[in-house]
């Protein structure tokens, strides 16, 4: 049986397993967009029953039908899923590549095109890897599949565009000599048209660091415990600017604390949220407490700054030597003067290009929303 746990203007927090709420309620071709994040198969158990990685893509099988079943042939499904590692062993589980070709082979979905979720205020993790061996680099994205039932689901980049960079404004202002590039293109007067924004890349920079946004203080106020993997608003408010219109309606089977179903009602999409943790739907409720007279403001910067790691690079004598055991042993190793002066330096951002060879390339990142 069905249990609203909460009806808005536009949508229903559902209380129950979501495979029997589609199963049980959802039409055929009934619904635009699907976006949710899955619990992802992990190492360590979470509390909210993640599923072991050798069985994962058998056990979202189930699920993806019911997806394939209920969306419209315009419509799509955005899937928010993070890489895991072998236990143990610094190499990575293939489990969520598995998933998408299981979802393309087998369920036939098209994959529109994949995403990276890059949170800029991820933890360096696994720490005996990352910070004590030092042989794996911070792992700081989270894939986000884009697929689709044809291979033209309805969209438009125009809703996502970003503001333009300080080189593309002054290109506008002062127009740019038309001629060829190094790569061979020919960049004709056409890029000097201001169409209010520019494109962005299928990298998305959205922090997730939230402290003080009004579910944490409904959930502390409430002595509740809040939903321990919330993604941040913007990344279910590309997509669904980007995938659907006023009046659309989306469905995230895997709701948690109901971030998807909180965007919707502000962008007037209608919405369907399931979530079988009763505790994650008595916090999700307060997103839409009476009480609450606004929206929370974003307080990232909308931009990031990604140095180049060529930026410390010197002479290749003063290199450590590479361990033979690939680390498999572990050693304490000294960060050497000049490098870690060379670091305080472009944290301070006054790189010495004397010092530091080649110099900085820097790539400033505009968050689309
Ligand atoms: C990664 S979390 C989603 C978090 C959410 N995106 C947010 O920002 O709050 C996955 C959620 O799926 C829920 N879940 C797992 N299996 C489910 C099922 N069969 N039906 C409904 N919810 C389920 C879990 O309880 C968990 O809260």
């Amino acid at each position: 049986m069905t249990n609203i746990a909460l009806q808005t203007i536009y949508g229903q927090i559902i209380y129950q397993d979501s495979l029997e709420y589609m199963r049980e309620q959802v039409k055929d071709e009934s619904i635009d967009l699907i976006f949710t994040s899955p619990p992802f198969a992990l190492l360590r158990k979470k509390d909210y029953g993640n599923v072991e990685e050798d069985r994962y893509v058998e056990w979202f099988e189930t699920f993806a039908e019911q997806f394939f079943r209920i969306l419209k042939p315009t419509g799509s499904l955005v899937i928010d899923i993070g890489g895991s590692w072998i236990p143990g062993q610094p190499t990575r589980s293939l489990y969520h590549f598995e998933l998408l070709i299981m979802l393309c082979r087998k369920m036939q979905f098209h994959l529109a095109q994949e995403f990276y979720w890059w949170n800029p205020s991820k933890l360096p993790t696994p720490a005996e890897w990352v910070n004590v061996r030092r042989i794996r680099v911070k792992d700081a994205v989270n894939c986000i599949f884009w697929l689709s039932k044809t291979p033209w689901p309805k969209v438009s980049n125009r809703r996502v565009l970003t503001p333009y960079s300080d080189s593309m404004l002054d290109l506008l202002e002062n127009g740019y000599d038309a001629k060829l590039r190094p790569s061979g293109h020919d960049i004709s007067d056409k890029f000097q048209r201001d169409n209010g924004g520019a494109i962005p890349p299928n990298l998305l920079p959205f922090p997730n660091t939230e402290s003080n946004s009004y579910y944490l203080r409904y959930c502390r106020e409430h002595d509740i415990k809040p939903h321990p993997a919330r993604f941040p608003a913007r990344l279910p408010e590309f997509f669904i600017r980007m995938l659907t219109d006023i009046g659309d309606t989306v469905l995230d089977p895997f709701a948690g604390s109901c971030v998807t179903g909180e965007v919707c009602e502000r962008l007037k999409r209608r919405w369907i949220c399931c979530e079988i943790v009763p505790e994650y739907v008595e916090g999700a409720k307060g997103r839409f407490s009476l009480d609450r007279k606004e929206n929370d403001v974003p307080t990232d910067p909308g931009h990031y700054k990604i140095y180049s790691p060529v930026t410390l690079w010197g002479d290749v004598e003063n290199d450590e030597l590479l361990s033979e055991d690939g680390g498999k042993q572990r050693s304490v190793h000294t960060c050497d003067a000049k490098l870690r002066s060379n670091v305080h330096n472009a944290q301070n951002g006054h790189t010495d290009l004397d010092t530091v060879e080649p110099p900085t390339t820097q790539l400033i990142l505009l968050s689309p929303s």
